[in-house]
């Protein structure tokens, strides 16, 4: 069973910039709450309660005014900074001691997952005990992504943006790896871009035969809020639902309840915390 999780959630933003000169992207808001509580969700929904946040240099403290220690959600976050944004893997070597010989999950800070039967997906992704597993999401466009080709459910390729390629199944940014992950990403060289590159530890895996795919299934959606548009795009895909259904996505609070990991007294202790928003009305309506 995998326990532990990352959120790594530093980066540039140039993609974004200038709006994110000053501010980290994932603390920008999708709708009604900020980029980050969307990840976290997930890592929630996988039954994760140990989770390390791994954000850019002097930005914990800006982290922490909104998730704390996590205690509102029943869930343990710890922080650690990146001194720049060396790569994904990189997060590996950050959170040795945090890992500390575990399998451990893996999830972009700007990342939006929705899917049908989403939860069950991620239980049973946490249950992998060898190798890694990644979820591959159907893209228009391959040559922005990471692109995998499987043969039998099998990942036989993996390539990132390449300029021809006969697949459209995308790497999403969520992972899942066993404890071979730290000492893989140490022996990782950085590319041309100067980064450690996420491919070429996938890569590592595929070549022992331990690479395997999940898939989110055609109904479910996939963002990275990467790009103004992409961004945009998120946080109207957030607000058609939760204006539809009546109900919210990645509200943490409501999944920590659902999950038991909170009682109606810490729920309470949130909406005081949050104050007199929209947000808090449906924590209110919880109760
Ligand atoms: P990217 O989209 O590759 O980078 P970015 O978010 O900084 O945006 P841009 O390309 O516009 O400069 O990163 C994906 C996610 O991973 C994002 O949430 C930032 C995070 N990240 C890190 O925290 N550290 C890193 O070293 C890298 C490469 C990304």
């Amino acid at each position: 069973m995998i326990k532990k999780g990352i959120i790594l959630a530093g980066g540039l933003g140039t993609r974004m910039s200038p709006i994110t000169k000053s501010v980290n992207k994932q603390l920008l808001p999708i709708y009604d709450k900020p980029l980050i509580y969307y990840s976290l969700s997930v890592l929630m929904l996988a039954g994760i309660k140990d989770i390390l946040i791994i954000v850019n240099k002097g930005q914990i403290n800006q982290f922490k005014k909104i998730l704390i220690d996590g205690r509102n959600f029943g869930v343990k976050l710890q922080y650690k900074e990146q001194q720049k944004p060396n790569g994904l893997p990189e997060a590996f070597i950050i959170g040795e001691k945090f890992i500390n010989n575990n399998n451990v999950a893996l999830i972009l800070g700007d990342n939006f997952f929705y899917a049908q039967s989403l939860t069950k997906t991620l239980k049973n992704a946490t249950k992998l005990n060898k190798g890694a597993k990644v979820f591959l999401h159907p893209v228009k466009n391959p040559k922005l992504y990471g692109i995998a080709t499987i043969k039998n459910k099998k990942i036989i390729n993996l390539k990132e943006k390449p300029l021809i390629t006969k697949s459209n199944l995308a790497v999403t940014g969520l992972y899942f790896f066993d404890k071979q992950v730290v000492k893989l990403s140490k022996t990782l060289k950085p590319s041309k871009r100067k980064e450690l590159e996420i491919v070429d530890l996938l890569n590592k895996y595929r070549k022992k035969n331990a690479l395997k795919a999940e898939f989110l299934g055609r109904g479910g959606a996939w963002l990275d809020a990467g790009s103004i548009d992409d961004y945009y795009d998120t946080t109207s895909f957030v607000s058609t639902i939760e204006k539809r259904q009546g109900f919210k996505i990645a509200c943490l609070e409501e999944i920590a309840l659902n999950n038991g990991w909170i009682n109606k007294v810490v729920l309470n202790e949130s909406i005081k915390f949050y104050g007199n928003c929209e947000y808090a009305k449906y924590l209110k309506n919880l109760l």
